[in-house]
């Protein structure tokens, strides 16, 4: 039986194992969630859209006689890699991630660790400060709780509805991002503290480096649980993992 992959993306590794699997030649289809108005252009056929849970991914991967999944997915997508987990399970295909290293602390990081986005909530109790939250917009509502600070919010699009929280700034930008620029922007704004998720690899890497140079506090939230699968860390190791 020939090989079919179903590759989930959304980061900039899942760009790089498409790019290595068009060129050879592989018989691979790339899935978005469709979160992002414009996403990045693959050189694979590209689906976009939830599957409809682990009961749509089941049918899904029989309808298109997939035999090996690779959850490119970020590290804070726990439900789709849980979802791709199971349904590979139940039909016997075969699972790998593509994950990457988590962010570790060096010297002259003033990191404050939290579980998960209420932590990361929690952690601004206090007086007004201006944060910079380097998180997705499905994350923004959650600081309303928190609404004394002035907050800048670095998206990937413009949102279609005003973030809810009373003083706020978008940024609108696409990584990768430099040193350069992560440490202007932090310097321009004045900020206090950045909020950030422990996402690991080199894209969003850059504001932790101008985080430690400007001497800011970093709320660092940390990763969810995943589930137990084969992690391969670079595009070329799964394409080997794969035998292609
Ligand atoms: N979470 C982050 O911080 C973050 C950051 C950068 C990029 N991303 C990317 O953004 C996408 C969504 O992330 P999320 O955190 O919202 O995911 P999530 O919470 O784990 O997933 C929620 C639902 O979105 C759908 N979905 C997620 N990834 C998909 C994919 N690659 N292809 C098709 N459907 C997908 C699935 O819907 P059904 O149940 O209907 O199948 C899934 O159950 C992922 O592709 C991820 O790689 C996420």
């Amino acid at each position: 039986m020939t090989a079919k992959l179903l590759l989930l993306g959304g980061t900039t590794e899942a760009s790089q194992l498409a790019r290595l699997l068009a060129d050879q030649g592989a018989d691979a289809v790339y899935s978005y969630a469709g979160r992002v108005a414009s996403p990045k252009a693959q050189p694979l056929p590209t689906r976009v859209g939830g599957f409809g849970g682990v009961a749509g991914l089941v049918q899904y991967l029989r309808e298109h006689s997939i035999t090996h999944v690779v959850d490119a997915t970020h590290p804070f997508a726990a439900q789709m890699s849980w979802n791709a987990y199971e349904a590979c399970g139940q039909l016997g295909v075969a699972l790998c991630a593509l994950t990457r290293p988590a962010w570790q602390a060096v010297e002259g990081d003033r990191w404050q660790h939290v579980e998960d986005i209420q932590g990361a909530v929690a952690s601004l109790q206090g007086v007004p400060k201006r944060v910079l939250l380097a998180l997705g917009k499905l994350n923004l509502p959650a600081f309303v709780a928190q609404p004394q600070h002035h907050y800048v919010l670095r998206l990937v699009d413009t949102p279609d509805v005003a973030p809810p929280l009373p003083h706020h700034i978008v940024i609108v930008a696409r990584g990768p991002f430099d040193l350069a620029g992560d440490r202007a922007l932090m310097q321009s704004h004045d900020i206090d503290v950045v909020v950030c998720k422990n996402a690991g690899g080199i894209g969003a890497e850059a504001k932790l480096h101008a985080a430690r140079e400007l001497g800011l506090p970093v709320v660092m939230i940390d990763r969810p649980a995943l589930p137990p699968r084969s992690e391969i860390s670079s595009a070329e190791a799964v394409l080997q993992h794969l035998g292609l």
